[in-house]
């Protein structure tokens, strides 16, 4: 008995002695996956205009996402690319060239409709014609609490400010604390040093790192831990995603979301690799996907929130 008390003992001494091993996050269950619409539901309407961010909530996404350019004189609008040329027509002069270069004045002449028109006449509307480039704030100001953002920072080592501008929009808008309590707010980037600079400016923002597809699994996963204590999450190519970058974000608490993911075969491919989330400029067809009726919104978010709160707490 008392050689079988000893060794207990012993193994318990031996047993407290090992470092706290950290719960993995686990994958969610297929309804809490979320679904992000890419520039709105942009495969149906264009890209980054009210009808794109309405028919993409409309059809169960739980965020939409803003591309953010900054203009000459300060102001930060919402268009993917840095050049006006693809989607912008109107007035050379105000609708070519660099949206860093123009004042926002002049890129409330251009029509970003228009093109998806010509782009695809199958899906072309004529309310589409004459749509403008949005500013976050008008974003802000139409779907308020009502939504969720997927906010990136696009060339912002180019841009004066970008970060300070977006936290006091956030701030503005009282999205912070709900940015940090529910994840009502993401926000993207490419660039560390613009995560860093959010991090720094409000620490309790949620930050997505984003990798370019020319990366590997390999080469993300030796990045995660130097990412895991100022970033909730990575976002990358579809590609780039396998089963050991899933488990290795995951053990570091870390939530994974590809993009952009617009078939049902992949779509269902990657939520069975365990990711939480995903782009799409098909929200409707991610929603089917997930057995929802789109309902999005909040609770995913929130869940997502919750989730990895309990991950960095050892729950
Ligand atoms: O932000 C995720 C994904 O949108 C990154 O690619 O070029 O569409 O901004 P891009
Ligand atoms: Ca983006």
């Amino acid at each position: 008995m008392r050689s079988l008390f000893a060794g207990g003992a012993l193994m318990l001494a031996a047993l407290l002695a090992l470092p706290a091993v950290a719960a993995a996050k686990p994958a969610p269950a297929d309804e809490q996956v979320l679904n992000i619409g890419h520039r709105g539901a942009s495969g149906l309407a264009p890209e980054h205009t009210f009808p794109a961010y309405d028919l993409a909530l409309k059809q169960g996404a739980d965020y939409i996402e803003q591309d953010l350019q900054q203009t000459s004189d300060g102001t930060l609008v919402v268009i993917h690319d840095a050049m006006l040329d693809r989607t912008a027509r109107g007035p050379a002069a105000n609708c070519t060239g660099l949206v860093s270069e123009k004042t926002l004045e002049q890129l409330k002449t251009c029509d970003v409709g228009s093109w998806f028109n010509d782009a695809f006449p199958d899906r072309a509307r004529e309310e589409y014609v004459g749509l403008e480039i949005p500013t976050l704030e008008e974003v802000l100001r139409r779907y308020r609490h009502r939504t969720n953002y997927y906010i990136e920072t696009k060339n912002p080592d180019d841009a004066d400010r970008m970060e300070e501008r977006l936290v006091a929009l956030l701030d503005e808008y009282n999205l912070l604390r709900p940015a940090a309590d529910r994840w009502q707010v993401l926000v993207q980037s490419f660039s560390p040093l613009s995560l860093e600079r959010l991090h720094a400016l409000e620490p309790g923002l949620p930050l997505i790192q984003l990798f370019f597809g020319s990366g590997t699994s390999e080469t993300i996963q030796a990045r995660l831990d130097t990412l895991a204590d100022s970033v909730v999450g990575i976002g990358l190519s579809k590609t780039d995603v396998d089963a050991a970058l899933v488990e290795a974000a995951h053990e570091r608490c870390l939530d994974i979301h590809p993009y952009t993911v617009n078939e049902s075969a992949e779509m269902r491919d990657l939520i069975d690799l365990g990711v939480d989330g995903m782009f799409t400029n098909f929200p409707a067809r991610l929603d089917e996907v997930l057995g929802r009726d789109a309902v999005g919104g909040k609770h995913a978010a929130k869940r997502a929130a919750d989730a990895h709160s309990a991950c960095v707490a050892g729950d």
